[in-house]
């Protein structure tokens, strides 16, 4: 059932500001100022590192993880795409623990990187979508995503249910590790909850991201740039749009524009930017700004502080809410997702059932 929406996928995206609440309110404690952990979850004030494996979107939501364990919980942390983790036989010491992201929990690739872990005794972990799963069941502590069945072949609410959680995990390794006290990370809680009406605000820009795309839709190649967390974001950006549209998309972090992907700006090539005003900012617009000055056509995702800030001179623009800067891939999905979906429509694609894909991917 679609809801009444025209493809699974356009259901799914506008799920996402009722099935983050749900989340919230599973791992939220009753008074709001902690996060409910199974008992079987190891204490992060014991852990040296983390490991994060996974495939597709799922591993671009651990990249993402990966800035929020090292800043907020100043945990050392290594990601990993599945396929290439579990050939490479990395060592796993003790004191680490290894944490696996599926939304199906049957990904052939992610669930033997948890087998070799987990014979090298390390604490498994999951985050994951669909509870009687192998990944589910194998882990020493499964976490349930609690995004719902999602149909659409390209991930979409699993994704910003999978960030949440992990972003929560974060938090709760703050605490644990005597960075965060109990205020902050109830202040952090509270900024959280309040999320899920930002992402309405956003899921209402869905007319111009639909303007945006008509014009992406006419693009050979398409670029994404972003930096710190926007970074992953943009990785994800890319690979939704080149997995429904068909339109070659690749990201990168903007501060290698110049170290060899700037020698492909034209003015054919649009650019999709993904910037909040946030820490980073100004080093972004730089980058950007050397693309408009090669004669590149920018699209520029920002919030209202940066498009004062940068908007002259760039094509397009997706005004997003203001959130809290660590919050914001999780409200930058959106964009992403829109602007993938109404490319996808402008080519006439199967937006559900793209071409050579499986919702489930359980041969490697
Ligand atoms: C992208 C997509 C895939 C999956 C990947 C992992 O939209 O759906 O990249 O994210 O195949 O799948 P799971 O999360 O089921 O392990």
């Amino acid at each position: 059932d679609k809801g009444g929406h025209r493809h699974f996928m356009a259901k799914e995206i506008a799920e996402q500001p009722h099935v983050i609440g749900e989340a919230l309110s599973h791992y939220l404690t009753a008074d709001g100022r902690d996060i409910a952990l199974p008992d079987t979850m190891p204490d992060f004030a014991g852990v040296d590192r983390l490991v994060l494996v996974a495939c597709g979107t799922a591993y671009f939501a651990c990249v993402t993880a990966k800035y929020w364990f090292e800043r907020i919980a100043r945990l050392p942390v290594e990601v990993d795409i599945a396929s290439e983790f579990r050939y490479r036989e990395p060592p796993v010491a003790d004191g680490t623990v290894a944490l696996f992201v599926s939304q199906s929990g049957e990904t052939a690739d992610t669930l033997a990187a948890l087998r070799y872990c987990a014979d090298k005794a390390a604490h498994v972990v999951s985050v994951v979508n669909v509870p009687e799963s192998s990944i589910a069941r194998e882990s020493g502590t499964a976490l349930p995503i609690l995004a719902g069945v999602e149909v659409g072949v390209a991930s979409t609410k699993a994704f910003t249910c999978q960030l949440t959680v992990l972003y929560l995990l974060a938090l709760k390794a703050a605490r644990q590790r005597g960075h965060l006290d109990a205020d902050a990370l109830a202040d952090r809680l509270s900024a959280l909850r309040s999320l899920p009406g930002i992402l309405n605000h956003a899921l209402a820009q869905d007319r111009s991201a639909k303007k945006v795309a008509r014009k992406l839709a006419e693009a050979d190649d398409i670029l994404f740039l972003g930096r710190g967390l926007m970074y992953p974001l943009a990785m994800e950006g890319a690979l939704k749009l080149k997995e429904i549209s068909y339109i070659h998309a690749e990201a990168y972090a903007s501060g290698e524009l110049k170290h060899g992907p700037i020698a492909l700006i034209d003015k054919r090539m649009p650019v999709v930017v993904m910037a909040p005003r946030d820490a980073l900012f100004d080093k972004t617009v730089s980058n950007m700004q050397e693309v408009m000055a090669r004669g590149g056509k920018v699209t520029l995702v920002t919030d209202e502080a940066g498009l004062a800030e940068a908007g002259d001179g760039v094509t397009h623009t997706l005004v997003m809410p203001t959130v809290a800067d660590d919050l914001a891939p999780i409200l930058y999905a959106i964009p992403a997702q829109q602007l993938a979906y109404h490319t996808a429509i402008a080519k006439g694609t199967d937006v559900d059932q793209p071409r050579n894909l499986a919702k489930s991917v359980t041969v490697e």
